[in-house]
């Protein structure tokens, strides 16, 4: 038996190639027979899907909120969390189109236990109301899916005049956060059960500014020219910020004491809305060439990742990493920067002031 160790998308995995080498009598041929095995930490790859991952596991008594599930992602991540018998509340701003969702899985799954409540991540008072109803119902809480994202749109300041791929993905993530974290903390220490936090970033991180978050350009609309904003970089900027932001959270839930992890992860690359045809044509050559080849996942296999990370019980105790095709693994330098993630945290605190 040979073992070789390659990178697939960003984990390192091992390839067994086992050969067994036999002789026939009634053909006298000696026949070899070679079987390729792909060995990861974890033994999931970027071929598992959601419900691979969380096979035999029994989510029951957990509740989790889950952001944009209206499709792609978060759509599979509330259908598949709701199949192991989590109480999925799916956080969207389109009410009409969640309701079809939660229809839909409940046709396949006549048990399944789901909620929509509206929540546009662009808007800090939008934020604000879904947290404090949340807060005021009797829900526990025990896993927050940070998923919805929005993927490099012309320049916009949103509501709060703040650009609007880092109010959506990130800052608007943020402060949902902060407000239902005091509910998690409840729940974990009344059901002694793990609480788990999950950002979904993307592997686009590495794609951003060269100072990671241009943090003097965020709430600034006298950027709207390409010279100084530029939509794929803001992209990766946003998700560099869920990076920096689970880690520098599980570095407080440690310091408190609190049995709660936080943890971000790249999905994959999964053909779903959020990169229309017309936005495709503007992804810059330096970013392609950056991405090098990649392996196109369906919407089963782009929500293995997060639902690993939500419900499996290898994940328990593990904080402030990145994953990606369900393993561990290691983002940009800019995104274990203990001081950017302090920086940005302190920002952010001031933005959602
Ligand atoms: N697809 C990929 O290849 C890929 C790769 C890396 C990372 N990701 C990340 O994966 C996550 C999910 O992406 P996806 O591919 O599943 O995209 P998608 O199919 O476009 O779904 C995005 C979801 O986010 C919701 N959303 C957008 N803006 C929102 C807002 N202001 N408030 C509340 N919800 C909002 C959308 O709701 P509406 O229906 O209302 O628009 C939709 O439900 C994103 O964070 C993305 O950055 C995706």
């Amino acid at each position: 038996m040979a073992a070789f160790q390659y990178k697939s998308t960003n984990t390192t995995t091992t390839l067994f190639i086992v050969i067994n080498t036999s002789h026939s009598k009634q053909t006298n041929k000696t026949e070899q027979i070679t079987l390729l095995l792909l060995m990861t930490p974890s033994g999931f790859s970027l071929s598992s899907t959601a419900e691979d991952v969380t096979h035999g596991i029994d989510g029951s008594g957990l509740t989790a909120i889950v952001t944009g599930t209206t499709n792609g992602i978060g759509n599979e991540t509330a259908r598949v969390l709701a199949l192991r018998g989590v109480h999925v509340i799916m956080a969207v701003r389109n009410i009409v189109a969640a309701q079809l969702v939660k229809e839909a899985i409940l046709k396949e799954i006549p048990t399944a236990k789901v909620d929509v409540m509206e929540l546009d991540l662009s808007s800090l008072t939008s934020v604000r109301k879904f947290a404090s109803d949340f807060n005021s119902s009797s829900f526990p809480l025990n896993i927050l899916i940070n998923n919805a994202g929005i993927c490099a749109p012309v320049f916009t300041l949103s509501k709060d005049n703040i650009e609007l791929q880092f109010a959506t993905n990130y800052l608007g993530h943020f402060l949902l956060t902060n407000l239902l974290l005091d509910t998690m903390k409840k729940t974990a220490f009344e059901s002694k059960k793990e609480g788990r936090i999950i950002n979904v970033s993307s592997d686009g991180h590495n794609y951003t500014y060269p100072e990671g978050i241009r943090f003097d350009k965020i709430n600034d609309d006298k950027i709207n020219d390409e010279s100084s904003y530029l939509r794929w970089k803001a992209y990766g900027q946003s998700k560099l910020a869920n990076i920096l932001h689970a880690n520098e959270l599980a570095r407080h839930l440690k310091e408190d004491g609190v049995d709660i992890t936080a943890n971000s992860l790249h999905p994959g690359c999964i053909y779903t809305n959020i990169v229309g045809p017309e936005v495709a044509k503007t992804i810059p050559k330096d970013m392609l060439n950056m991405l090098g080849d990649y392996v196109l996942k369906n919407v089963q296999q782009g929500a293995a990742t997060t639902c690993y990370v939500a419900l499996n019980p290898q994940v328990k105790g593990i904080s402030g990493k990145y994953f990606s095709d369900s393993n561990v693994d290691e983002p940009s330098s800019q995104a274990t920067d203990i001081d950017l993630a302090k920086k940005l945290w302190d920002f952010s605190m001031k933005l959602i002031e």
